[in-house]
């Protein structure tokens, strides 16, 4: 029977359906034990994960039977992939499994942000009844800036044009929008800076977008932005993204992804309450149903790959 590893959480029943097929070690703790994960990769023909285990050359090398990883979401920063390439190891993604789930994240802290609730919940709680010393904003005929337009760029653009928002997209590697449902303009990311009231990150994590939106990008946001990234820590300098804040430049930010996670007290320390902020634990492409998509999918492919 093959053997198949598994270092993180994944659903109930799409485990149960694994363990019919294939000779399963599950251990949803293991992405911890990087040592314990060295030693034991070489007796598995499949590994399945999620963001948190590494999956670099030290573990590979001594990979010598794998020949499939399965990631139980989308980004595949955590996996050497060029090394796996190199040595006909198949990556396969969850791609658009979780998009659903990461756009309604980016539609609702996008409301309650322009809605300035994070700072009138803690003022009210505070007995402040801050009514009219907080000015709110609508969304409807706001500009929203996405910067990477592929899955859940335009699952948040389809969202967002129902709901009157005019959407400017960012994404070198697409040369026209095709999808008649989704109403967007191609555009620099200059221009994205200079008009977006809202604007939210969907790229990958690559040496040519680590950093990508820096002191230089939020000098030229004209329309105090809300800033989201849901794609990765270390896109956007956290460091020059607070600093933006404390000057006034963007007007909230809703963070899900860090540099390091989970946070470190560097970061926390200037997070105080009553800032427009909303910061979550990785959080916004797992939720019950895309949880179970993304195992289903997964358990799917391996089956396929094994067969
Ligand atoms: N927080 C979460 O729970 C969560 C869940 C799912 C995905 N994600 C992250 O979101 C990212 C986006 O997911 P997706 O499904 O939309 O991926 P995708 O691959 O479908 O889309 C990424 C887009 O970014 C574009 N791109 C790549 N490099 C670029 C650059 N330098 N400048 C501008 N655009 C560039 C690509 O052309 C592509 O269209 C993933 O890579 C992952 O890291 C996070």
């Amino acid at each position: 029977m093959t053997k198949i590893l598994i270092t993180e959480f994944i659903n109930q029943n799409s485990l149960d359906n694994l363990k019919k097929k294939f000779d399963l070690k599950y251990d949803e703790e293991l992405y911890k034990n990087k040592l314990e994960l060295e030693n034991i990769i070489h007796d598995y023909e499949g590994l399945i994960v999620r963001n948190k285990t590494q999956v670099n050359s030290d573990v590979l090398k001594k990979a010598k039977e794998l020949k499939f990883i399965g990631r139980l979401g989308v980004g595949l920063d955590n996996i050497d992939t060029e090394y796996c390439k190199n040595k006909n190891i198949h990556v396969q993604p969850a791609t658009g499994m979780n998009a659903e789930s990461v756009a309604e994240y980016v539609v609702s802290s996008s409301m309650s942000l322009i809605k300035k609730i994070p700072i009138f919940h803690n003022g009210t709680i505070k007995g402040e009844w801050p009514r009219t010393s907080i000015k709110s904003k609508e969304i409807n005929q706001k500009f929203l800036g996405l910067i990477g337009f592929g899955t859940i760029g335009k699952k948040v653009a389809e969202y967002c044009s129902k709901n009157g928002l005019k959407i400017l997209a960012y994404d070198p590697y697409i040369k026209e929008i095709i999808n008649e449902k989704i109403y967007a303009k191609l555009s620099s990311l200059n221009e994205i800076y200079e008009k977006s009231d809202i604007i939210s990150i969907h790229l990958p994590l690559t040496n040519e977008t680590k950093n990508i939106i820096n002191k230089s990008s939020f000098l030229q946001m004209k329309n105090k932005p809300i800033i989201i990234n849901t794609s990765r820590g270390g896109i956007i300098n956290e460091s020059d993204l607070i600093d933006a804040y404390y000057e006034n430049i963007i007007s909230g930010f809703a963070l899900d992804v860090f540099e390091n996670e989970p946070i470190e007290s560097e970061f926390y320390s200037k997070i105080k309450p009553g800032m427009n902020c909303i910061l979550t634990p990785h959080i916004s492409g797992v939720t019950t149903e895309s949880n179970i998509r993304v195992s289903d999918f997964i358990v799917k492919k391996i089956t396929n790959f094994f067969n």
